[in-house]
């Protein structure tokens, strides 16, 4: 991830379509909790965690287009989409084989379990490579929210895997893993294009 980060900030056009791109995953995930989770009037922390995951999605679009101009492009959006929908399908279905059923709450703490700690990888490299001072600047306050974000999600993790229907976070990091690597994959492929 190092190398494809020091890749992408080494030009600002690249860059500007890589903070594109993260926006619109951002805003996939915040689609995401919308859609489930605040169906009702939901928890303050849903909400915090609605509002802070709509932000980073404006704040990150705000930057690519400062980097880029209007409409920059993106850097391989399809799989990004993917990535974001194949890891949402899959934990939901593993889910459902350990507890018989669906369970709206379960998947989207799991999900967001996942996200929130590639999220810790991912933002904090990223800031450390790019020059772009705007974008070191605007990147704290994003990893400072995601960092409460893990918090408040690992503590809801561990007590859905207390109840012990489903023994470990194990196959889903696995899995997750495995999605990155695929995302990553095209990156390198689309930066070498
Ligand atoms: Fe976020
Ligand atoms: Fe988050």
């Amino acid at each position: 991830m190092q190398t494809l980060l020091a890749k992408i900030t080494s030009h600002r056009a690249l860059e500007a379509r890589w903070l594109n791109t993260l926006s619109l995953l951002e805003h996939i995930g915040a689609r995401k909790i919308s859609k489930t989770v605040c169906q009702d009037h939901p928890s303050l922390a849903i909400m915090e965690h609605f509002h802070d995951e709509t932000r980073h999605a404006y704040v990150l679009k705000k930057m690519s287009e400062a980097l880029g101009g209007e409409n920059p492009g993106y850097l391989c959006a399809d799989e990004a989409v993917s990535y974001f929908q194949m890891l949402d399908h899959s934990v939901c279905q593993l889910i459902e084989e350990h507890l018989g059923c669906n369970n709206t709450f379960t998947n989207y703490a799991f999900v967001t379990c996942l996200i929130e700690r590639r999220a810790m990888a991912l933002y904090p490299l990223y800031q450390k490579i790019t020059k772009e001072t705007l974008v070191r600047e605007e990147l704290e306050g994003i990893i400072n929210e995601e960092t409460n974000h893990r918090i408040t999600i690992e503590a809801k993790v561990k007590k859905i895997l207390s109840e012990g229907k489903i023994k470990s976070l194990e196959p889903c990091l696995t899995l997750e893993a495995k999605l990155f690597e695929t995302f990553c994959g095209s990156l390198e492929k689309e930066i070498r294009g």
